[in-house]
């Protein structure tokens, strides 16, 4: 029997460590929290897309009173960034979250549904999605999605 050991990269920054295009797209997906739809959780999450051709798509959770068609933030903005612009790949994705009380101290890291939806945007580009996941304390940054999810599952893995 071989122990076998996955590690992940990921840097801790403060705001003004990042390059300034990743400051404006961080302080986007703040903004984006104003959008959320957050009625039953009272848990308002933004989230910030930089395409490559410049342009930043944001989206928020969407909930619904039926709980399982609500929609996160990170799949609002993904999804919506691929269908209003299918060529272009993403860059850069941000998130933050606050509560009624304002803005977490600590990240939120992405549910596994959101990992999967980012990944198949990085595989269907060719292109690692660098990731920022804001926190007044600091802010988490990740080179690829393939950080946050380890023995992922790509259309590759369908092939002998
Ligand atoms: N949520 C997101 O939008 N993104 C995450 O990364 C975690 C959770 C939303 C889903 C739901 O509307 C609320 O936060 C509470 O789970």
């Amino acid at each position: 029997m071989e122990y076998k050991k996955i590690e992940i990269n990921y840097q801790l920054c403060q705001l003004e460590e990042l390059s300034e295009v990743e400051q404006m797209v961080v302080k986007k997906s703040i903004e984006a929290t104003n959008t959320a739809y957050a009625k039953y959780s009272h848990f308002y999450v933004g989230a910030a897309a930089l395409l490559n051709n410049g342009t930043v798509v944001m989206g928020s959770n969407q909930e619904n009173a039926a709980f399982p068609s609500s929609l996160c933030a990170e799949r609002t903005a993904v999804f919506a960034a691929q269908a209003t612009y299918p060529n272009e790949p993403i860059k850069i994705l941000a998130i933050a979250a606050k509560t009624d009380n304002g803005l977490l101290k600590d990240p939120i890291t992405p549910c596994g549904a959101c990992r999967q939806v980012i990944l198949e945007v990085e595989d269907r580009y060719s292109q690692p999605i660098r990731i920022l996941l804001y926190g007044q304390n600091g802010i988490y940054c990740l080179n690829s999605v393939k950080d946050l999810l380890p023995f992922s599952f790509v259309e590759s893995n369908m092939q002998d």
